[in-house]
């Protein structure tokens, strides 16, 4: 008891000394703009802590030009991208960044500052980054158009969760449904759309059979969609899905929909036309005239359903414009004749069916039958004499 009194008191004033010490410059470190700070340097690759250190602070910012850009940036969504998870540190995209000071920044704006960093990605996604040479965001881009999206505005590098499965190698579920809301940002109209179509509706309910924006378009390589040959090719995108039984059973919905548009008028010349001028564009009516494109409905929704005549001849007299109700009221549509629809056509097929065996195997039956009796008569006539 006696001893540890005596010994303790230098040890006391030692502990208090040294967290004194250590509050001041825990006080200097935090309360002190950096940017008054006196160089701090690193030795070593930086590491994402040391970084960190003044990056996790609320309120940093960096004026470029008249705007203010935040430089926060969380550690915990930071920790949870796919990014920090593969061990990829701060510097080894901020390759030019060892120590604070940083060099100076000598763009103006934010989209500025966006564009200078726009080659970080190609070094490890040289796969993406090739194919976004092709795409007609890089052609609006290098027009002069610097809105048309860079990988960072799709893929915030910071906060970028993992989005293909490591054991399916797909795309995932979650990251499927927020491919719109991707597009979303610069897209608005078509979005508007979309989200009310029958696919996109369908998409929110979190059901991954209908397309989302880039299952027609692709992702870092989208084709212009205004030329001939998109055009063209457009009733192949929707048939992918719907001629496959697999998906369409489900939702009771005709697999034969491409097979009729092919049988009718417009589908066959289409594919004529295609085989013989394929740069050129087809006047005929491809599947997105009639059911839209970024609108797609049911086609027996109570008031725009095209189903019913009115709103289907609406479509019609854009191509047809002297037609009137009977003349899409005469188009069979994608229905095969049946009893029930279009049961003339049906009936008449069917006599058909019947009728020219019926007459040629009859003809077959009684040339048959005459040759057997001239045998026979020859028989008995060979016998006689
Ligand atoms: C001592 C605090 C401090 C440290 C350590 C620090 N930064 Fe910064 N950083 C800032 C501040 C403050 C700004 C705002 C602009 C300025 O004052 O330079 C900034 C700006 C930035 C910017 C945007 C502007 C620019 O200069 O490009 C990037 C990127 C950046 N830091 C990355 C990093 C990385 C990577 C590290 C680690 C290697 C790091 N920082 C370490 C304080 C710090
Ligand atoms: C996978 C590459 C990558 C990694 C890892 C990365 N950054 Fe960035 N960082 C970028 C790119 C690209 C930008 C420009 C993005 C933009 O402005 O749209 C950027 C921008 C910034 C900015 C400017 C503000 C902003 O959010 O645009 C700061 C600050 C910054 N990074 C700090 C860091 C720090 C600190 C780390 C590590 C914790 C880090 N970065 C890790 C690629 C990366
Ligand atoms: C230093 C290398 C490196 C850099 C630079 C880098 N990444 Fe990555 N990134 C990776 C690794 C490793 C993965 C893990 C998955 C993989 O191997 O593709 C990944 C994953 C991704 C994923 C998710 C893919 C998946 O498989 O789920 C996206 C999206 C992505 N990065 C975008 C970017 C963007 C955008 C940039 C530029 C701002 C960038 N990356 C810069 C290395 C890097
Ligand atoms: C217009 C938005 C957009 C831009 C720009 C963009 N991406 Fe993507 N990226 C996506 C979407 C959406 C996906 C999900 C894949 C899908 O829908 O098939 C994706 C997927 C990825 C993947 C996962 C693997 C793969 O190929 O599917 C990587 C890695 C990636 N992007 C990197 C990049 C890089 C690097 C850039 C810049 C060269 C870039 N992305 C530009 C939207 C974009
Ligand atoms: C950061 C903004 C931005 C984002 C995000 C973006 N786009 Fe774009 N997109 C543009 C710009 C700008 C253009 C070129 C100007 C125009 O024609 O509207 C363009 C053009 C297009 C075109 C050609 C339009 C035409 O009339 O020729 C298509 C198709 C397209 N984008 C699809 C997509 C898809 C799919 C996504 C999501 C994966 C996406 N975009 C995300 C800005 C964006
Ligand atoms: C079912 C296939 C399909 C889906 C899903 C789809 N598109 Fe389209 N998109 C097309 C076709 C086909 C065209 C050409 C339209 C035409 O010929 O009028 C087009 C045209 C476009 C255009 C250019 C002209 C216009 O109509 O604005 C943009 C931009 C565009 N799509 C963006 C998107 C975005 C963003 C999404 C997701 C929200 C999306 N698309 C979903 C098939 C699709
Ligand atoms: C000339 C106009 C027109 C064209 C072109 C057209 N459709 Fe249709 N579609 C209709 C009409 C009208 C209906 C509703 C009546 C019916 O089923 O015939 C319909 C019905 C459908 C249905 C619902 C089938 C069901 O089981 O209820 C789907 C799916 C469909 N069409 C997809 C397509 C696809 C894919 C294409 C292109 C390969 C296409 N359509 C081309 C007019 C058209
Ligand atoms: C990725 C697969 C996929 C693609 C590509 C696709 N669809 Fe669909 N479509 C679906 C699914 C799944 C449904 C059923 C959705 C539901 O009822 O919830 C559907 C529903 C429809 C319906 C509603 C039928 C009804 O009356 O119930 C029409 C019409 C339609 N699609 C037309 C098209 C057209 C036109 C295209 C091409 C421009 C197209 N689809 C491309 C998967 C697809
Ligand atoms: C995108 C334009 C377009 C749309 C929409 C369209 N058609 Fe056509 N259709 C054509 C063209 C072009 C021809 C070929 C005309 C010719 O060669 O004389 C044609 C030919 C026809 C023919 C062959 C007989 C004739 O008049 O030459 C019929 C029948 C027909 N269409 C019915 C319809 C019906 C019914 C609808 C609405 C459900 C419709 N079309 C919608 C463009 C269209």
């Amino acid at each position: 008891m006696h001893q540890r009194l005596q010994i303790r008191p230098p040890r006391f004033w030692t502990v208090i000394l040294l967290l004194g010490l250590g509050l001041l410059i825990f006080a200097l470190a935090s309360f002190s703009s950096p940017a008054q700070a006196a160089p701090i340097i690193q030795t070593d690759k930086p590491s994402d802590d040391f970084c960190l250190a003044c990056h996790q602070q609320e309120g940093l910012d960096i004026k470029l030009g008249s705007e203010s850009l935040p430089v926060t940036i969380n550690p915990i969504q930071f920790g949870l991208s796919v990014h920090s998870e593969e061990g990829i540190a701060c510097v080894d995209c901020h390759a030019n960044i060892s120590e604070y000071p940083h060099p100076d920044v000598k763009e103006k704006t934010i989209r500025e500052f966006s564009i200078s960093l726009a080659d970080t990605c190609t070094e490890c996604h040289e796969e993406q980054s090739t194919k976004a040479h092709d795409s007609v965001h890089q052609t609006a881009f290098d027009a002069g158009n610097e809105n048309a999206p860079l990988c960072s505005d799709c893929h915030n590098p910071h906060t970028q969760p993992r989005i293909i499965g490591q054991e399916s190698g797909l795309l995932t579920i979650a990251a499927r449904k927020d491919v719109p809301a991707t597009c979303a940002q610069c897209h608005t109209e078509t979005y508007g759309q979309y989200k009310n179509s029958v696919h996109g509706a369908a998409l929110a309910d979190g059901n991954t059979d209908v397309p989302t924006c880039t299952d027609c378009h692709g992702v870092h390589n989208i084709d212009d969609p205004t030329t001939a040959s998109f055009r063209n090719n457009s009733p192949a995108l929707c048939a992918d899905c719907h001629d496959d039984p697999a998906i369409m059973d489900k939702y009771g919905l005709s697999t034969k929909v491409t097979e009729t548009y092919l049988a009718d008028f417009h589908g066959t010349t289409v594919t004529l036309f295609e085989q013989q001028f394929p740069g050129q564009e087809t006047n005929m009516a491809v599947c997105s005239d009639c059911h839209g494109v970024h609108d797609v409905a049911k086609v027996d929704t109570a008031e725009t359903g095209i189903a019913l005549g009115e709103n289907l001849l609406v479509k019609c007299q854009h191509c047809h414009p002297d037609a009137t109700a009977n003349f899409s009221a005469a188009w069979m549509g994608h229905s095969e004749p049946s009893p029930e629809h279009y049961p003339i056509v049906y009936y008449v097929d069917l006599f058909y069916k019947f009728f020219i065996p019926a007459v040629i195997g009859g003809m077959i039956f009684f040339i048959l039958t005459d040759i057997y009796r001239r045998f026979i008569n020859r028989a008995k006539g060979a016998k006689h004499s």
